[in-house]
């Protein structure tokens, strides 16, 4: 079990680039297996919850090779193509991999057991089953919300139309995918827009999809069945939510100034951004263009003064793996970050409102939670954190990840254990911290 020690620092400076974005890269390999001739993918994450998903495939029949550094080749066989009977999926702690591959699984004439890590096999998995079935997919023990979880696809799948209750992405992506299969047209409906990689990597291969917002301010998406999909090339932006760490850790800094390059500027993933931009943070979006369907830009932060705001809940989709790091961000703030509607918080690699709620407390500072609220009471220029403390990271990266920049700012280290999870979104994360000068290390 390893441990990194953050000691406090200042003048975080430098360029970096940060990993491939997650979801972009899942997507690519998913997606991939599903187009008629090769295609590949440049800057891929190369990290756990990836390569749980590459491996996936392989055994469902997808010959996916890695090339050189991040770059990638996958042979996808076309539409509801996966095969296998006696597939044992690991998907490790990858939420992602395992939700989005039962929505291609129920696509495919193929049979496959979904297992994952302890964090995994305690998240909630109706919110894909209960879809799927719907669209033909045959589902053991329906009415175990947890892994394991046996799916038997079909090669064609009932075209539905579903509302889900919650904005997810990876709901949204499970049944989108499994409508790849069918005839008809598939449907689903959010209540507000999670993330739209999916939509625009299949948009991009050449499938029609349609989203629309409805009277009642709920989104509709609807993907036209068995598109032509034509292998074309990607090349995955940096992570937003990995950008998140370096930058907030040089807006609570003293004297320092960090620029991360080709990071995902997507609409529905900056809300962090936003939020702290809100909060008076210095950050500027520069060089802004465009690569295959999604927008980049270069992102410069420097050491701010924040005052604390109301987070709305119409923006926790476009923000919801960075909660963590903005209560980070909100202990040097003058007065409370209210967060609201984040209860899918809970349902996270852990319950993120605990995690941070405990560790925050355990450090001294006050923060409050109700089942979908968080409040962290920052002090601004008043703000002291002892440290001397040690926080486990429950197998969760962004709890250990948003740890560690926080040490950065204690008097005395807090000292992160268990963090080999971190590499499941952002390996080489302790060499790119310490690249801006950050004072990390490896206990
Ligand atoms: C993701 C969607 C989000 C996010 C996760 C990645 C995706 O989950 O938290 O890290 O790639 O679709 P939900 O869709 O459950 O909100």
């Amino acid at each position: 079990m390893n441990s990194i020690i953050s000691n406090k620092s200042s003048n975080l400076s430098g360029e970096i680039i940060v990993p491939g974005d997650k979801s972009i890269s899942h997507r690519s390999l998913i997606i991939g297996s599903a187009v008629t001739g090769k295609i590949t993918i440049k800057n891929l994450l190369e990290s756990e919850d990836v390569f749980a998903t590459a491996n996936a495939l392989r055994q469902m029949g997808v010959t996916i090779n890695k090339l050189s550094n991040n770059k990638w080749e996958v042979f996808g066989n076309g539409i509801g193509s996966l095969s296998g009977k006696n597939n044992m999926l690991d998907m490790g702690n990858s939420g992602t991999g395992a939700r989005l591959l039962m929505g291609l699984v129920a696509g495919s004439d193929v049979e496959a057991t979904f297992i994952g890590d302890e964090s995994l096999s305690k998240r909630p998995m109706k919110r894909i089953t209960l879809p799927l079935i719907e669209t033909g997919a045959i589902i053991e023990n329906i009415n175990n919300d947890r892994l394991p979880i046996k799916i038997k696809g079909s090669k064609i799948t009932l075209p539905i139309e579903y509302e889900s209750s919650i904005s997810s992405a990876q709901v949204k992506s499970s049944i989108l995918l499994a409508g790849l299969s069918s005839l008809g047209s598939t449907t689903i409906v959010e209540p507000s827009l999670s993330r739209d990689h999916t939509e625009r990597m299949l948009t991009y291969f050449g499938a029609k999809i349609e989203t629309t917002k409805l009277k009642n301010s709920t989104w509709k998406i609807t993907l036209d069945g068995i598109p032509t999909l034509i292998p074309l090339d990607i090349d995955v932006p940096s992570d937003p939510s990995s950008a998140s760490f370096p930058i907030v850790s040089a807006i609570i800094t003293p004297n320092s100034k960090v620029k991360v390059m080709n990071v995902c500027i997507n609409e529905l993933r900056i809300g962090l951004y936003k939020t702290l931009i809100e909060m008076g943070a210095n950050i500027k979006f520069n060089n802004t263009r465009k690569i295959n369907g999604e927008f980049i830009a270069d992102i410069t932060a420097e050491t701010s003064k924040l005052k604390g705001i109301t987070v709305p809940k119409s923006r926790v989709a476009s923000m919801i793996d960075e909660y963590p790091i903005l209560a980070v961000a909100a202990i040097k703030a003058k007065g409370d970050t209210i967060m609201e509607g984040v209860e899918e918080l809970r349902y996270k690699e852990t319950d993120r409102i605990k995690a941070i709620c405990e560790g925050l407390q355990k450090l001294g500072i006050e923060a409050t939670n109700t089942k979908d609220t968080m409040v962290v009471i920052g002090k601004g220029s008043k703000t002291k954190v002892n440290g001397n403390v040690q926080i486990n990271s429950n197998l969760d990266h962004r709890i250990a990840m948003s740890f560690l920049c926080l040490g950065l700012i204690s008097e005395n280290p807090i000292i992160v254990e268990d963090t080999d999870t971190i590499n499941s979104s952002f390996p080489f994360f302790l060499e790119k911290m310490k690249e801006i000068g950050a004072k990390f290390q490896q206990s």
